[in-house]
């Protein structure tokens, strides 16, 4: 089994760049989203990106012209999994919307495709009674920006087949990442796991007035050489996703994690970090 066309449904902050580095690698990428205007942002977020490859000399006309080939944007889900070996879902992190988009996919796909879930934190297993075939389902999770990023976590589930994990894992290598092959799964996958440990002690000293977020990412960044301290990486993650997270901990759990009322009022303002131009940090 081998990966050469994809489907990337969410057209958003990480939808678009996991099918723009797939085009870029030789795979066909197609970006479904509910929204057309997602659509059509995508596309000029495309032309904007390649266009400033040419500009820097880091890509040719002809490289450039090849990979625009290879990216399609579709409104229509159904013809924009037509002949696909593999969709990845990136939308938003809620686990019944997830479901009820893999019901509806499922309809549409023959079951030997594979499909991959770019959640942050839910294992695959969550969404196996979705699907006909749940041996194909298996989380693929990149890191943001996913153009960027090397690190991707292919999880393999009870449910997911030995060579459905493979096809994923080898898919990931020729996009020129650093996947691990996770064969056990957890929430969080590898590194959002280790990533909330740090990030509930940084909200707890934020929380009980030990910090403001600033010092907590000084701390990271200049006593332990970390690139970006946990709130600077949340500004780039969005602070509406950060929210939904903590939010979905919430309703699971019953206990309220710290700074819960600090996120909901940024959400309410418009502060959702980079995207919006202000977050914990301002960007203009
Ligand atoms: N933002 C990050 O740093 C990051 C990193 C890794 C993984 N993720 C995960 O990736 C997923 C997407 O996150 P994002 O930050 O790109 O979100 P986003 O809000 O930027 O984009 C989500 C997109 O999905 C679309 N959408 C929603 N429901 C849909 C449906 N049923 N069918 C088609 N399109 C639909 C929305 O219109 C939107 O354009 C989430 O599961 C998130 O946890 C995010």
């Amino acid at each position: 089994m081998e990966i050469k066309k994809i489907c990337v449904v969410g057209g958003g902050l990480m939808g678009r760049q996991i099918a723009l580095s797939a085009s870029i690698h030789g795979f066909d990428a197609t970006v479904y989203d509910l929204k057309p205007e997602v659509l059509e942002a995508v596309q000029k977020w495309e032309d904007e990106y390649l266009a400033e490859r040419i500009a820097k000399g880091r890509m040719t006309e002809e490289q450039v012209a090849d990979i625009r080939t290879r990216f399609h944007v579709e409104s229509s889900l159904e013809k924009a999994v037509q002949g696909v070996d593999c969709v990845i879902e990136a939308i938003i992190e809620v686990q019944e919307v997830k479901a009820n988009f893999f019901r509806q996919l499922d309809q549409l796909i023959d079951e030997n495709v594979i499909v991959c879930t770019n959640s942050s934190y839910m294992v695959s297993s969550l969404f196996k009674d979705c699907l006909k075939n749940p041996s194909r389902l298996c989380n693929m999770h990149f890191y943001n920006p996913a153009l960027v990023m090397k690190f991707v976590e292919v999880v393999q589930g009870p449910h997911t087949s030995e060579e459905t994990a493979r096809a994923a894992y080898e898919f990931c290598l020729a996009m020129d990442k650093k996947p691990i092959w996770q064969k056990k799964e957890i929430p969080g996958f590898a590194g959002n796991y280790l990533l909330a440990g740090l990030t509930q002690r940084a909200k707890y000293l934020v929380q009980n007035g030990y910090c403001t977020p600033q010092e907590v990412d000084t701390a990271l960044e200049y006593g332990f050489n970390h690139k970006m301290g946990v709130f600077r990486m949340q500004d780039l993650t969005g602070i509406d996703l950060c929210y939904t997270i903590a939010k979905n901990n919430y309703e699971k759990t019953g206990e309220k994690p710290d700074m819960f009322d600090v996120y909901e009022q940024m959400v309410k303002e418009g502060r959702l970090g980079r995207k919006s131009g202000h977050g914990f940090y301002d960007y203009e």
